[in-house]
């Protein structure tokens, strides 16, 4: 079991409050990603769960019970960090083994779990070696075996990915995810990555300045944001945003339209700019749009085989049926 939850949490160091009062709930199983920019309270909230730092008022409850005073150690969660932190001299069993044989359980009960989790995590032939004759992946793939043997009520990830390469951090992307199908425990994990946040959560909570903007699952927040920020952060590239007689005409202050929810033309369009950088990925290209008179870039991503060039003069067709609007508030409209 594994359901968690926070209620009216905050948190303060010395008179500056980082968490406002926050109420959270995450179900039993469920794959919880925090996002938000950095200094926004992710891995102090985080941290709160863990018991790592003490609430300055609130209640967490975990699986129903008070665990607000409970210390880190005893409330059956398990922490994974961006430096994984393996014991240079221990062989990968003995570092996996590590925290089993700190709780004094029994030699075959800790074979039996470093054995599982090692297959798993398709460590088996490695369980020999010392983390210096392995991969960065290979290396966090250990320190999240440590966390599995404990089989702890939930995982909490701050930032796993981030030391490794763009390659190896789809690979362990993937891997997690899998991870999550097979042991269905509870995971929270904090990126600010929003495509891994996309790709990886059942929900995600968006944090800015230690407040939630939103919580839902990837496609609710990409749909239906509720405000400019949460449209601005998730999604990439970013929403373009229009205000002025384009806004005015749809009764809003501010539009949002996706770059993906763009197309282009040379001869029709409603609206048309010059492109002033195309970057081409091979499998679509972004187009920076100026002088549309609309806003000072436009962003389009279009087909990789659509060739416009610096100088070149496009126009541009939204497309209305997700057209997003905002008040002066900055809420979206439904
Ligand atoms: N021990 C501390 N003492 C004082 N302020 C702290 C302490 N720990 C964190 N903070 C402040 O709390 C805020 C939130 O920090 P936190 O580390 O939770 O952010 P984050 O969202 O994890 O950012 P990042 O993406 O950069 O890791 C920041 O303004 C930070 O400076
Ligand atoms: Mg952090």
């Amino acid at each position: 079991m594994g359901r968690i939850v926070l209620d009216k949490v905050t948190k303060s160091f010395g008179d500056v409050q980082v968490i406002p009062p926050l109420d959270l709930t995450i179900e039993d199983g469920e794959f919880t990603v925090f996002v938000g920019p950095s200094g926004c309270g992710k891995s102090t909230l985080l941290r709160l769960i863990a018991g790592l730092e003490d609430v300055s008022t609130g209640q967490i409850r975990i699986d129903r019970q008070d665990a607000t005073m409970v210390p880190p150690a005893k409330r059956g969660l398990a922490m994974v960090f961006q430096s994984y932190a393996l014991y240079p001299h221990m062989s990968v069993r003995k570092n996996i083994a590590f925290p089993l044989r700190m709780a004094k359980l029994d030699q075959a009960e800790i074979d039996r779990r470093v054995t599982g989790a090692a297959e798993v995590l398709n460590l088996t032939d490695y369980l020999d070696r010392r983390p210096g004759q392995l991969s960065g992946g290979q290396r966090q793939r250990v320190a999240i075996g440590r966390a599995i043997v404990r089989e702890p009520a939930a995982f909490l990830f701050d930032e796993p990915l981030s030391n490794l390469d763009a390659a190896l951090r789809v690979g362990m992307r993937l891997e997690i995810s899998e991870l999550h199908e097979r042991l269905k425990t509870t995971m929270i994990y904090v990126t600010h990555d929003q495509v891994e946040a996309m790709t990886m959560a059942d929900k995600i909570v968006v944090l800015r300045a230690g407040n939630i903007e939103q919580v839902g699952s990837p496609l609710e927040l990409y749909r239906e944001p509720r405000n400019l920020f949460v449209a601005g952060f998730i999604g990439s590239p970013r929403m373009n945003f229009i205000e002025g007689p384009e806004a005015a005409k749809l009764g809003a202050k501010t539009i949002g339209i996706r770059p993906e929810h763009i197309t282009v033309s040379d001869s029709e369009g409603p609206w048309s700019g010059v492109v002033s950088v195309s970057e081409h990925l091979g499998s679509d290209t972004y187009f920076h749009v100026h002088d549309t008179g609309l806003a000072e870039t436009i962003t389009v991503r279009a087909d990789g085989e659509v060739g416009f060039r610096h100088g070149d003069r496009i126009h541009l067709t939204p497309r209305m049926d997700v057209m997003q609007r905002f008040d002066a508030e900055g809420l979206r409209i439904a």
